[in-house]
Order: C-alpha cells, then structure tokens, then sequence
C-alpha cells in the first residue's frame, strides 16, 4: 500500500470525485477494517484456511471452485463507493412474481409429501420433517412460498442442499439479491456467505460483554433500504455449534395485532424512512462522513398473499416516520420496536441442529413479516457457516382494504 497518494490536479473541481476515490482506495484518510475490506474486491479476503469442515464438502460435492480462495467479492471496480453509484445498483421498479398467491389453501402437495408438518409456536414458526427441498415441484413451491407467509418462518433440517439448487430455488421466488458488496460463494453473486468467523476478521467487534448490536446479533429485517425488499429469505446453514448459535424470528402480524385499534389507525398510510447496513461517501460532501443508503416504505405493509396487514420497523434499520417531529418518531419507533422485542408470544427461537451428520439446516422466513436475531452465545469459539439466497419481493404497500392476521383468523382481537 503506498505511503502517499497521488491526488492529480485538485484545482478542478471535477477531479473531486476521482480524488475522493484515490484517497479512499489507497488507505486515507483512516478507516476501519471493516471498511477497507468492503473497498477491496475479488478474493483479497480469503479465509479458505478457516473454511469449516462440514461447509467444505458441501462446496466441493457441489463442484464449487474453491482454487482462486473463499469467500469471493465482486471486483473491485464493481463495488460502490460513492451514494449515488449505490442506489443507481436497483432503482427501477422490477417485476415480480407472488408465488404464493395462487397456491393450492389447503397446501395438500407439500403437506402430503412430509413425514410431519410442527408448529413450533401458536403465532410463528412451523418445521417440515422428511421432506428435501431440492425435490420440491412447483407447486409444493408454490404452497411453501403461502405456508412461510402464513407462519413468517419454516424450518427444514437435514437437507442435503447445494448452493446451486438454494440459488435456484431463490430464483423461483422471485429476482435473487446481489449484493454490493458482501462476500459471496465463488462464481455465484448471488448466494451471499453468513459466516460470524470471517466477519470478525473483517473488524466485527463481538465478544461476550459486547455482543448485542453487532453483526447480526441486533434485531433487524434484511435489505430493507431495497426499493424491493426481500420477501423469501433462505439460510442454510451447513455447520452448526453443538450448542447455542440459535436465531429468533418475531412476527410484523402479530406485532401489529398487539396494538390498539386507535394506534394501528394513527400508523396507517404513515412512511418511515429504512437504512442500508452499509455506507457510502456522499458525492455532493465527500468530508461530512459515510452516510447509508435511505429509503421510504410503508409503516404499515400487505402481504400480497395473505392479504394480511404487518407492522414493518426494526430497531437495525427503520429510522425515522416521515412528518413527525425526531422527538416523537424517536418515542413511536421505541414503542415499536419493543412491540417485536418483548412480546415472547409473537417470537420464535429455533436451535439449527440437524439430526443426522453431513447434512445442513435451512430456515425460510418472510422477510416482509418479520424482523430476526442471531443469537451469540456460542462466542464465536465454535464454527458457524451458512449461505443465503434472498429473493427480493413486490415494492411494499399498504392497502387499507385489508385485515390483520387475527381479523382474517376470525382470533380474538382483545
Ligand atoms: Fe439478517
């Protein structure tokens, strides 16, 4: 790395950009690890070293090429710096496809086929026993697609998953997410790599005394600065901590049924602004600091296949309702957030262990429904590895023809 920079001709003010580019790339002014990784494309952060065994043989069954290093990031060139070449990356409304809107009710196909379908909670969460997800036909596709919008999240263990059939699967549901940035399966951008190890390599500070907020342990909903955000959202994790590593989902149904009837009408039709997890440099002010990708959605969000209305914050990434003074949207969107937080009822905690060595574990969630939390008591001693194929969904609405999730359940609403 050179120990100076060549900043050309700064009397031009069109250079600033070019001179901004020069001197981030070349290491000033000082940055953070985790920020001079995201600059740096290709294999510039190999761990293959660190690979886990189990996530290993599924790579090489599978006919990864794991020869260039591991995890792979898109080039260089191709990584955004500024914040306006970021949200240039998907700013057009694109289609998309609600696969679970025509799905057979009764999901008689998918049901059929396994051994034993588990609620694991009255409001969330379901587990499909003895079935494999790569032998899924269309329309068991199509059912779960309704089933994970129903139950917010669905568990498949023991599978026998490649990154290829995840990715293909994705693919059905909708347009896969590539990530800016974020480091991915070699050859395949769109299955992003979920690997706590590497992500404190690249300078995530976790330990036991500072675990909450970091990383993936904060409650969060996934790329919800998208214009279309993800609805499936697919982890497959291939190595799991003999204990601990759990993840807990929480319901936006729910939530929303938790509120009076007064209050869910004060939040209706009402925008909130989203952020990205990662920064950019502000063309316009290049020296006022990194700034997130900012988006507007509905507070209040339809699900196009239930027709079921869901409360749409998360504390990681919702930060601020349009139109309202920062002191009262701060106060509302605590309130909120503590709706999801402290609700148990509307929760699930689910432990990854498959029952069978050699094979994986795979959660389906509907990131449209719901927000998550890993779980980080596993301390990082232990290897946890996954991919995740996020399939990104309709630009989100509200309709205020439709119900909530208890209304349309015909469910007390006290
Ligand atoms: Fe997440």
């Amino acid at each position: 790395m050179p120990s100076t920079v060549d900043v050309g001709n700064i009397d031009e003010p069109e250079d600033v950009s070019t001179l901004v580019k020069k001197v981030v790339k070349s290491g000033k002014p000082e940055r953070t690890k985790n920020l001079r990784s995201s600059y740096e494309g290709g294999f510039s952060d190999s761990y293959i070293e660190k690979l886990p065994a189990p996530a290993r043989r599924r790579f090489e069954k599978a006919g990864i090429d794991l020869s260039h290093g591991y995890p792979e990031r898109p080039p260089s060139e191709k990584i955004p710096i500024f914040l306006d070449e970021a949200v240039a990356i998907r700013n057009e409304e694109f289609p998309y496809t609600e696969r679970g809107k025509n799905a057979d009710p009764g999901k008689k196909a998918l049901i059929g086929a396994a051994k034993e379908v588990r609620h694991l909670t009255k409001h969330i969460g379901t587990e499909i026993v003895g079935l494999q997800l790569s032998d899924l036909n269309d329309k068991q596709k199509d059912e779960l697609a309704l089933l994970i919008a129903e139950r917010v999240v669905v568990f498949f263990r023991d599978q026998d998953l490649s990154p290829q059939k995840q990715l293909e699967l994705g693919e059905y549901w909708g347009t896969v997410e590539k990530h800016a940035q974020q480091v991915h399966v070699p050859g395949f951008h769109g299955i992003t790599v979920i690997w706590p190890d590497l992500f404190q390599k690249l300078g995530l500070n976790t330990s036991f005394k500072n675990s909450l907020g970091t990383g993936t342990s904060n409650w969060h909903t996934d790329l919800t600065h998208e214009l279309q955000p993800p609805g499936i959202t697919h982890l497959h994790n291939d190595t799991i901590p003999e204990v601990g590593g759990d993840t807990i989902w929480a319901s936006g149904y729910a939530a929303y049924d938790k509120l009076s009837p007064a209050f869910q009408q004060f939040l209706e039709g009402k925008i909130a602004v989203y952020i990205s997890a990662h920064q950019y440099i502000n063309r316009e002010s290049p020296l006022s600091g990194k700034q997130n990708i900012e988006r507007e959605h509905p507070i209040i969000r339809t699900h196009p296949a239930t027709g079921w209305k869901s409360l749409f914050v998360n504390r990681s990434m919702t930060r601020r309702i349009v139109g309202l003074k920062k002191e009262e949207s701060d106060r509302i969107l605590e309130y909120l957030f503590g709706v999801f937080e402290k609700n148990l009822d509307i929760q699930v905690r689910f432990n990854w262990k498959p029952t069978k060595e050699g094979v994986g574990t795979s959660a389906l969630w509907d990131n449209r429904v719901s927000q998550h939390f890993a779980v980080w008591d596993f301390e990082g001693k232990e290897p946890r590895h996954g991919t995740r194929v996020s399939s990104l969904a309709e630009v989100p609405y509200f309709d205020p023809n439709s119900k909530s999730q208890r209304e349309a359940l015909g469910l007390s609403l006290e």
